[in-house]
C-alpha cells in the first residue's frame, strides 16, 4: 500500500527517516491526472533512487484566471491505483493546499522563462517555479524527474536549481508518445475524435523541420513551411514554431553550434498542445 500524505510535516519526516537510513529519495512533480508520460518518470525514478515520491498538486499559480484550472482534471483515487499498480511508488504528496493566506512570495525566473511560453502565459514559470521550489522544501528529494515534454520548464527548473544552489539533481526523461507519435499529455483528454486525428502531425511536422535543417535547408524558410503546413492540417493557430539553443533556449543561428531543440505550440480548437524534439536525436539532457 502506498503512503498518502498530506502534511508538510509528515512528508518531511517521511523523507527523513530514509535518508536517516541511507536510503535515496526521488521526487516526481505532477497535476495529477496521471498518464504513460508520469508512470515513465516513476519507473525511470525507481531505477535511480531508493524511494519515490509522487506530488499531486494542482497549482493555482500556475494557470491564469482565463486557463483551464476549475475544469482541470482531478482524480486522486484513479492515480494512487495507477502508481499502486507500478509497485515502484512509495509515497503519495497530496496537499490540500500549498500556499496560506498570508503568501506573497514569488520567485520569478528569467533566462531559459523568456520567450515561448511566457509570450502567451507570461504568469506561468513564475508559477511554477515556485511551486517546484515549495516541493523541493517539502520532499528534500536527491533527485527530482521532470519530462522532457514541457522542455522549457524542464530548462526553468535547471536554471533555477542551478541560480538557487539547490540540493538536488534534476533529470529530464524522454517525452512519451502514442503509436502516432502524439505526445502523451492531461490535455489530450479535451481533443475530440477529428482533433486526435489532426494532433499528430504536429510531432511529424517537428521531425520534417528536424530533417530538412539537418540536410542545410534555411531555418526561415523551414519554419514557414511547417507552419503552412500547421494550419492546413487543421491547427487553429499557431502559437510558436522556434528553433533554439538546447540550453539558454534563445533563437538558434543559421550557423548553430551545439544542441538544438525545435519547440512548437499550437492550439486545435479550445485545446492547446505543445511538443518540441532535439535536432539530433542523440541530444539528451538528462
Ligand atoms: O508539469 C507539471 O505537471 C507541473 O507544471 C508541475 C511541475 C508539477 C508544477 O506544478
Amino acid at each position: 500500500m502506498i503512503n498518502i500524505i498530506h502534511t508538510k510535516s509528515e512528508m518531511q519526516a517521511e523523507v527523513a527517516r530514509w535518508r536517516d537510513a541511507g536510503l535515496s529519495v526521488a521526487l516526481v512533480p505532477t497535476m495529477g491526472s496521471l498518464h504513460e508520460g508520469h508512470l515513465s518518470l516513476v519507473q525511470q525514478a525507481a531505477l535511480q533512487a531508493d524511494r519515490v515520491v509522487v506530488s499531486i498538486y494542482v497549482n493555482p499559480s500556475q494557470f491564469a484566471e482565463n486557463e483551464d484550472f476549475d475544469k482541470y482534471p482531478r482524480t486522486l483515487d484513479d492515480d494512487v491505483k495507477k502508481l499502486e499498480k507500478t509497485g515502484q511508488c512509495h509515497a503519495v504528496y497530496a496537499p490540500s493546499s500549498m500556499y496560506d493566506d498570508q503568501h506573497s512570495t514569488m520567485v520569478v525566473p528569467a533566462g531559459a522563462a523568456d520567450g515561448l511560453e511566457s509570450l502567451t502565459r507570461p504568469h506561468f514559470f513564475t508559477g511554477v517555479a515556485t511551486i517546484v521550489l515549495k516541493l523541493f522544501q517539502h520532499v528534500p528529494a536527491h533527485i527530482a524527474l521532470f519530462g522532457e515534454k514541457d522542455f522549457q520548464q524542464l530548462s526553468v527548473v535547471r536554471q533555477m536549481t542551478q541560480n538557487l544552489d539547490l540540493q538536488i539533481e534534476i533529470i529530464g526523461a524522454a517525452t512519451v508518445r502514442d503509436t502516432h507519435g502524439l505526445a502523451v499529455s492531461s490535455r489530450n483528454h479535451y481533443l475530440s475524435a477529428d482533433q486526435l486525428s489532426i494532433a499528430p502531425q504536429l510531432y511529424q511536422q517537428l521531425c520534417i523541420i528536424a530533417q530538412r535543417i539537418t540536410q542545410g535547408d534555411a531555418q526561415e524558410r523551414v519554419i514557414a513551411d511547417a507552419q503552412h503546413a500547421l494550419l492546413n492540417a487543421g491547427f487553429d493557430e499557431v502559437d510558436y514554431l522556434e528553433i533554439c539553443d538546447a540550453v539558454t533556449l534563445k533563437p538558434a543561428q543559421n550557423n548553430r553550434q551545439g544542441p538544438i531543440r525545435i519547440l512548437a505550440a499550437v492550439r486545435l480548437g479550445k485545446t492547446r498542445l505543445i511538443d518540441n524534439i532535439a535536432l539530433d536525436q542523440s541530444d539528451t539532457l538528462a
